[in-house]
């Protein structure tokens, strides 16, 4: 129910965000190119961003919404301008680098650009402000009202509120790897176009313009499913970390035995598992297919969880992977996008620990509508 209510809301935010990103980009855009589709004809629908910009616009902002419901004037009417992703975006990528060594209680005066950046961060509605919002979620609502009857301060929930979207920070980043993916190589387009337009055929019913997709319907999509984890796969940075709580010996498969003792701490690295080689072949190739039914071995046995991107303990992933699935379809069913030559970035190494590795650079991406595209919307 829950997640049936937040895959509605955050639906209607992508859809909501395409339809903005087509009336205001070629205003906005810094760069717009009117010749770069591949026949060579000049085509002014061509819109430049750079990629994290138009991954605020859209995504990020959609999350927002989903979380935060929006603002309503006293009429009741929602107020359209009343966030700006781009300035969320820069102060919130801020507060997330510096994130960790916050949650494991440095002070923030020494970490002054975080310290900046959680000023504009902290200029939240009142908590009692954001129970009117539109659409603010069942979570947020739940926990306010926790926090009310304990008697919190508002900056505890204005920090909370942080706290909660800094999760969602990790469904951004994964986006925003599909999305660098698929400008990258436009064989992938292909096949996910190919996918989802056999799909939509199936269920779509004559004349009408919108084809409507249950979440089952959404995971019925193989290569869809396998693009995504191959993105967990490559892009993971995540660390579980685990503290024993009694002596324990064990054997590998390989005959090598260990202890560990009561009190140590051991932490389990993704990437270790998702870069071995022994159950990937050649680890550091992207290949959107690798998922499909296919089943992973290492010492002989079969590996029951190939992707460990979520640990054991994230209660965010099915809600996370859904929105994400969500909103690639709809960016491949709605718009043609290309990287513009000697645009290129990868994964920050040096960031593990971020569950979600951040790019160690931005790069610009070429997109248009697509003329004549169904609308997709979600169904319970
Ligand atoms: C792609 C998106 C996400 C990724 C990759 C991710 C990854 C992770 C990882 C690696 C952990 C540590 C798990 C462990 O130690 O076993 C974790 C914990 C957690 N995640 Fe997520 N997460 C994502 C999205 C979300 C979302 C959207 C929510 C909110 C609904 C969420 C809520 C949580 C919570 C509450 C924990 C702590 C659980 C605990 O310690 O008991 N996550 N996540």
């Amino acid at each position: 129910m829950y997640l049936s209510t937040t895959m509605e809301n955050f639906a209607k935010h992508v859809q909501n965000s395409f339809t903005d990103l087509t009336k205001t980009s070629a205003m906005t855009t810094s760069d717009c190119n009117a010749n770069i589709n591949t026949d060579g004809n000049i085509s002014v629908d061509w819109r430049r961003e750079t990629l994290l910009t138009l991954m605020s616009k859209t995504v990020l902002t959609s999350l927002f919404y989903t979380l935060f419901g929006r603002s309503v004037d006293p009429s009741g009417e929602e107020k359209t301008k009343n966030f700006c992703p781009k300035v969320f975006h820069d102060n919130f990528d801020i507060f997330n680098k510096y994130f960790t060594y916050l949650w494991i209680g440095l002070p923030l005066k020494l970490f002054p650009k975080a310290a900046e950046a959680m000023t504009v961060l902290l200029q939240q509605p009142t908590s009692h402000n954001m129970l009117q919002r539109n659409g603010v979620s069942e979570q947020v609502k739940v926990s306010i009202n926790h926090f009310h009857q304990h008697g919190q301060s508002e900056q505890d929930i204005a920090l909370y509120n942080l706290l909660v979207f800094h999760v969602s920070y990790n469904t951004f980043r994964v986006t925003f790897w599909c999305v660098y993916k698929l400008v990258e190589d436009p064989s992938i387009v292909k096949d996910l176009e190919r996918e989802l337009h056999e799909a939509i055929e199936l269920k779509r019913v004559d004349g009408e313009e919108s084809v409507a997709f249950t979440l089952a319907e959404i995971d019925e999509l193989p290569l869809l499913d396998s693009f995504l984890k191959e993105t967990m796969r490559m892009y993971s940075g995540a660390l579980m970390v685990r503290l024993v709580t009694k002596d324990t010996e064990f054997e590998m498969p390989t005959g090598h035995k260990y202890t560990v003792r009561k009190g140590d701490r051991v932490a389990m690295c993704a990437a270790g598992l998702h870069m071995d080689p022994e159950i990937f072949e050649d680890p550091e190739v992207f290949k959107h297919k690798r998922f499909v039914n296919t089943t992973f071995y290492k010492y002989g046995k079969e590996v029951k969880k190939p992707i460990l991107s979520f640990g054991s303990a994230c209660l965010g992933q099915r809600s996370a992977l859904m929105q994400v699935k969500w909103f690639v379809m709809n960016l491949i069913n709605s718009f043609s996008f290309q990287l513009p030559e000697g645009q290129k970035t990868e994964r920050d190494t040096e960031k593990y620990g971020n569950e979600i590795l951040p790019p160690v650079n931005d790069v610009q991406v070429d997109f248009r509508p697509k003329e004549g595209a169904p609308v997709l919307v979600y169904s319970e």
